[in-house]
This record gives structure tokens, sequence and C-alpha cells, in this order.
């Protein structure tokens, strides 16, 4: 392939630099097309925009590979990694050996309790407040208590990442009146967290194992999805110099809309909207075809995946694993396999390349867990905590401080004289 690409504008030809990327995707430099030709490109949502060039994860949109650091989602989930491991290799490069795992593991629980002032915080949130609402502000308020300098970035990394899970369970025993539950060292990430989520002082807690191992692997399928809009996000408010718990804070508000890592509550309200209607899926099939019918199926369709979402076909297994281990029997699940079956066999769905993406069937299994509908896109946020990192601080490393800062073309009024108001019709 040519490293240069020309491009003729108004009569006169220009070179632009030609980069690939290490698994062959090709990108036109265009960093100086603006000082060389005035003209700027147009992307309107970036769907064909490369802001970045990364090494933290590759998508193959086309054949459905998802891969951190080289290493297959598949391969890292059925290998029996830990969440805190998929932590360390998207944030430093690598899987940790015996030795680093057992320190990274060590930092991670003992970094999990919240100053006893924040608690206070909680008592200042309605009884109904969204728990997306509370973690985002939440994490911006640490800010307060670790105030950032580079020297600090590694620690804050650390306390941000367990302190998290304790914010997330809090922010469950607030709304349901129940009091808090304190982290404990020994468990897992996973473990800790369904225990702060579900024990009660009155009486012993054992964390169900299936539900350990499930949210282990839910929250590794969720640790990071590149150049994604809350991702792009966390890099873009890095990028003005912000620190590390701001710039996450406006990721978490970005993952929370129903486009984005809040399509998995509107999954499950989806579903049960169907099952209230009589569980009749192919007419939901049909109503998502009506573009003027202003509804879309949720869980399906993603901007990078053309295929199959590699994320999606592991946790359609899971459903189906930790519902029967757990010898739960959700009619949600069935209405849920029936909507995928019909979509698929439908032109609309095949001609659009539409499939289930991630959140098509999580919801399912936090469902199963008892997690409530409500905090389903707070447990997409835990996932993605490691990921997001990853690019705020690869963003600071490679680029330096260069701020993003994109640009537009001006379509609104040309220059018109001032009216002052008592002569305005
Ligand atoms: N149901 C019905 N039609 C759809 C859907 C859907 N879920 N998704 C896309 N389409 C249609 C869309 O109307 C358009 O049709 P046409 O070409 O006739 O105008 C075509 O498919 C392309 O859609 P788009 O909106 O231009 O694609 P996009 O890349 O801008 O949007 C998306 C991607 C994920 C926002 C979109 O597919 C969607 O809204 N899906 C439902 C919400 C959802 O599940 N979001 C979670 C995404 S994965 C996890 C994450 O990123 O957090």
């Amino acid at each position: 392939m040519s490293n240069m690409a020309k491009l003729v504008l108004n009569g006169k030809e220009y070179s632009l630099p030609v980069v690939v990327g290490s698994e062959g995707e090709v990108g036109i430099d265009i960093a100086k097309l603006r000082a060389e030709t005035g003209a700027i490109t147009l992307d309107d949502g970036y769907g064909n925009t490369g802001s970045c060039k990364s090494a933290i994860t590759f998508i193959d949109g086309e054949k459905g590979i998802l891969r951190y650091r080289g290493y297959d989602i598949a391969d890292l989930v059925n290998g029996g990694c830990r969440f805190s491991e998929v932590a360390y290799l998207l944030l430093y490069g690598n899987l940790p050996n015996k030795e680093q795992g057992e320190k990274w593991r060590y930092n991670l629980t003992h970094h999990t309790l919240l100053h006893e002032d924040m608690k206070k915080f909680f008592e200042g949130f309605p009884p109904h407040a969204h728990p997306m609402a509370i973690l985002s502000g939440m994490v911006a308020c640490l800010s307060a208590y670790y105030p950032e300098s580079e020297a600090h970035i590694e620690i804050n990394t650390i306390r941000l990442l367990a302190k998290a899970k304790t914010i997330a369970a809090f922010s469950y025993k607030k709304s349901i009146g129940q009091p808090f539950v304190y982290p404990i060292n020994h468990l897992s990430y996973a473990a800790n967290f369904l225990r702060m989520m579900f024990a009660v002082p009155s009486e012993p807690y054992e964390v169900n194992p299936v539900f350990e191992k499930a949210l282990n692997q839910l929250l590794i399928l969720h640790a990071d999805h590149e150049q994604n809009c809350s991702a792009s996000t966390v890099r873009m408010v890095g990028s003005s110099g912000a620190n590390l718990f701001a710039s996450i804070s406006a990721g978490i508000g970005a993952l929370w809309g129903p486009l984005h890592g809040g399509a998995n509550q509107a999954v499950i309200e989806m579903l049960e909207q169907i099952k209230a209607d009589g569980g009749n899926h192919k007419k939901f099939v049909e109503l998502a075809k009506k573009k003027d019918s202003g509804f879309r199926l949720m869980g399906f369709g993603h901007r990078v995946y053309k295929n199959y979402d590699p994320r999606s076909r592991i946790l359609k297994d899971a459903a189906d694993k930790v519902l029967n281990q757990a010898g739960i029997r959700d009619p949600l699940l069935d209405i849920a396999k029936g909507l995928e079956e019909a979509a698929l066999s439908d032109s609309y769905f095949i001609e659009r390349k539409l499939y289930p993406n991630v959140d098509f069937y999580s919801g399912l299994i936090y469902r199963a867990m008892g997690i409530p509908t409500n905090m389903f896109t707070v447990m997409f946020a835990l996932g993605r905590l490691p990921g997001w990192i990853a690019q705020w601080k690869e963003r600071r490393e490679m680029e330096g401080l260069k701020i993003s800062r994109p640009r537009q073309i001006y379509i609104g009024q040309t220059k018109r004289a001032f009216v002052p108001l008592e002569q305005r019709p």
C-alpha cells in the first residue's frame, strides 16, 4: 500500500500521509489538511474518524473480534482470568505474573474503604436518586479528597478502581434503607461487591459462587471497548488536563445514555413491556422497523460490529448457565431468545447487519443475581473503569497535553446588523 493518499480540491492536488495499524487498519492523516488546503473534514457522529492511535483494544467489527492488548476476549473469560488481572492488563499492557498479581490485588482490596466523611453525602441524595447520578457525583467528589499531581496518578488509579464498587453498593443500600456493609479484604472483587450489595448485619451471608463467577465474567467483558462514546469523553476531558476523577465522572455521564450503557436497563424494560403486552415479540420487531414509531430494539445494533457482538455470544450462553445453575426460570429470557431469532431472520435487520450487542443478555444475568434494573448501567461502569483509566493514561502519556478540540462547518446566520430592543419587531 502507498504511504501517501492523494486529494484533489479545487483542481489542486495534495498528498496526505497514510497510517497503517498493527492489524492492517488504514487511516489517512489529515492533521495538516486545514493548514495546507483551508478545508476540514466533516464526519457527524465520528463514524469514520480515528481520534487517536491506541495500543489497548482491537476490534474487528466485520469479523466480530474483540481483543484486549492482543488477548481474545473469550480466552480471557474462559481461561479463568480474574477481573483484577484484566484491569492490570489494560492498564500496564501485560497480564500480571503471580507476584505482580498478588501485589495488585492487595492494593486494590486495601483501598476499598471510603473516607468516613464521604458517607454523609449519601444522606443528602433523595431516596429514589438514580444510582448513576450518585456514582458520577461521588467519583467526581473523590478529587476533593485526593488532590492530584503526576505523582498521585498510580495511587489514584488504585483508589478509584477499589472505591467505585463501594460507592455503587452504598448507593443501592441507601436506596433501600439498609445499613452500609463494609468491604472484606480477602474476597475477590466480584464477591466483595455482591456481599456489600446483599449482606445485612443481622444474618450471615455466603456469596453464591455461580454469581461470583458470572459477575467476574461480566466485568471482564465490559472492561474496554476502544473509542466508544464514554471512552472518547474520558480522553476528551482528560485532554484539557482535568484530573482522573473528573474525567471518569464525565465518562460515567456519557455511559448513562440509553444509546450507550443505559441500553442494558432499557433492554429489560423493553422485555417487561413485551411480556406485559402478551409476549408477542414479533409485534415489537415490526414496530422497531417503523421509523416513525420512535421504538428501537434495545440491545440490538452497534456502530462498530456488523456481525454478532462477541461479548453477546458469550453472555447468551452465560445467561442460560447462570439461570439453570441458580434454578431460576425467567420468562424474559425466552422472550429475549424469541426476539433475537425473529430479528435475525428479518430482512430489515439482516440488511442493516443488526445483531444483539453486549447489553442484550447482560441484564438477564444481573436480574438473576438480584441486582435491580436501575443498577445495571452502574454494573457496566464498574466493568468499564479499567478501560477508561487506561484510555485516559494513554492519552496523557502518548500525546502529551494537546487539547482535543474539533472544528465545525458553521451553517448559521451570516453577519447581520444589531437591532436595539425597542426597534425589534
Ligand atoms: N432497532 C431498529 N433499527 C435500528 C437499530 C435498532 N436497535 N439500530 C440501528 N437501527 C437502524 C437505524 O434506524 C438505521 O436504519 P436506516 O439505515 O434505515 O436509517 C440503521 O439501522 C443504522 O443505524 P444507526 O442509528 O445509523 O447506527 P449507529 O451506528 O449510529 O447507532 C446504535 C448504533 C448502537 C446507537 C444503534 O444501533 C442503537 O440505537 N441501538 C439500540 C441501543 C443499544 O442497544 N445501544 C447499546 C450499544 S452497545 C453497548 C454500548 O456501546 O454501550
